[in-house]
């Protein structure tokens, strides 16, 4: 068996997300979650009907009080260790759209503080310099800056601080080493940080004075901390945060862990150039193709390994049926893995022409974002 692992600083090896949920604790959504689901959102969002958004906590009681009236509001957040990957944006696109179809505030949590204490040849000054790039990136997406609120952890310690020690003192360090895998050479600074970002999950009721359920849509690698956070909230007074997680989009070069920014050849940024991207996808891309022309004909393509075909099916391609037609298409030879690399690489250049075109308006929007003490 492969070596795998996915915790929130290490995703390798061939994610077994089936294995996930057991360990986990996580529920699958199932078909009866799904619809109800949709039909409270009054649409259907292609990345939770695919099963890109696959698991969850809670969410049938957050809909409960949903129904009831009680609005929930959302979390999510950036580690900002470098430049933004297309995988990156995934759980900020569905954000968006919870926040429209629901008329929900977010609050987004960038943890400068983390990506300091984790990344070992990294100052504290380039880390803010990502963060300050990466907001550009989440503001290009289109958030309402009205309902959505930027919280930096070195920047509004004032309020958040005084939360963080009310999780840390219910924390003790085996229950962070169980969770975590840190031993006794770990900085202090890691042991204390899942406290900063269980945070968020309650700061507004705090500041509202007034407790509101919380959903956090996120990737998978970050459950360890949200389960700590669901331990320790009701022992302060608040509900437990629900949940739901994302699989990762895969690196260009196979199926195996997921897109990750240490490896350039690994990953489409948010910045690259239209001719960048058509090089990366003609040289990278895992081709689900056959060796020749002739038996692709004969046999036909495997959507299911091929990396174009998937980033059409968790980003790019959000109609089912154009999905379904380049799938059939794909699978009986029909369509070649050069025509397929063809309509990845100018869906993907559309949208990061629209992208970059926002993003660069969105440094001037930035303050409007940061929530104000
Ligand atoms: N720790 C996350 C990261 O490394 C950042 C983060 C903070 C986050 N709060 C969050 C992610 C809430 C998802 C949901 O990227």
């Amino acid at each position: 068996m492969e070596k795998s692992s996915v915790n929130p600083w290490e995703v390798s090896g061939n994610v077994d997300y089936d294995r996930i949920v057991r360990e986990f604790g996580v529920q699958k959504i199932d078909d009866s979650l799904l619809k109800r689901f949709e039909k409270i959102a009054g649409e259907s969002h292609f990345m939770i009907r695919r099963g890109i958004y696959f698991a969850h906590r809670d969410l049938n009681w957050l809909l409960d009080q949903y129904e009831k009236g009680n609005k929930f509001f959302l979390y999510t957040g950036r580690g900002p260790s470098g430049k933004m990957h297309l995988g990156h944006l995934i759980p900020f696109v569905f954000c968006k759209w919870l926040q429209d179809v629901f008329g929900v505030e977010l609050w987004i949590q960038f943890t400068d503080d983390e990506k300091f204490l984790f990344k070992q040849n990294m100052t504290l000054e380039e880390i803010q310099k990502n963060m300050h790039d990466n907001m550009m990136d989440v503001i290009a997406l289109g958030f309402d800056p009205k309902k959505t609120h930027f919280l930096v952890d070195t920047k509004h310690a004032g309020i958040m601080y005084p939360e963080a020690i009310k999780v840390a003192k219910k924390l003790t360090y085996s229950m962070i080493r169980s969770s975590f895998g840190m031993d006794e050479s770990s900085n202090v600074g890691q042991i204390f940080f899942t406290s900063m970002q269980a945070v968020p999950a309650f700061l507004p009721s705090v500041l509202k004075n007034k407790k509101m359920p919380c959903l956090i849509p996120h990737a998978i690698d970050q459950d360890p901390h949200f389960r700590l956070t669901r331990d320790i909230l009701p022992k302060l007074g608040y509900p437990k945060p629900a949940s739901i997680q994302c699989s990762f989009l895969p690196p260009l070069h196979g199926t195996d862990g997921k897109m990750s920014s240490s490896e350039e050849m690994g990953a489409i940024f948010t910045t690259d150039s239209p001719k960048d991207v058509e090089n990366k996808i003609k040289k990278y891309a895992f081709s689900g193709g056959r060796d020749t022309l002739e038996e692709h004909r004969r046999h036909g393509g495997n959507p299911d390994v091929d990396i174009s075909y998937q980033y059409l099916k968790y980003f790019f391609e959000s109609n089912d049926s154009e999905l379904g037609k380049i799938h059939r298409k794909y699978k009986s030879g029909e369509m070649t893995s050069g025509e397929l690399k063809q309509i990845t690489i100018d869906k993907i250049n559309e949208f990061l022409k629209e992208h970059q075109k926002r993003r660069k308006t969105a440094e001037k929007q930035i303050e409007k974002f940061i929530y104000k003490t």
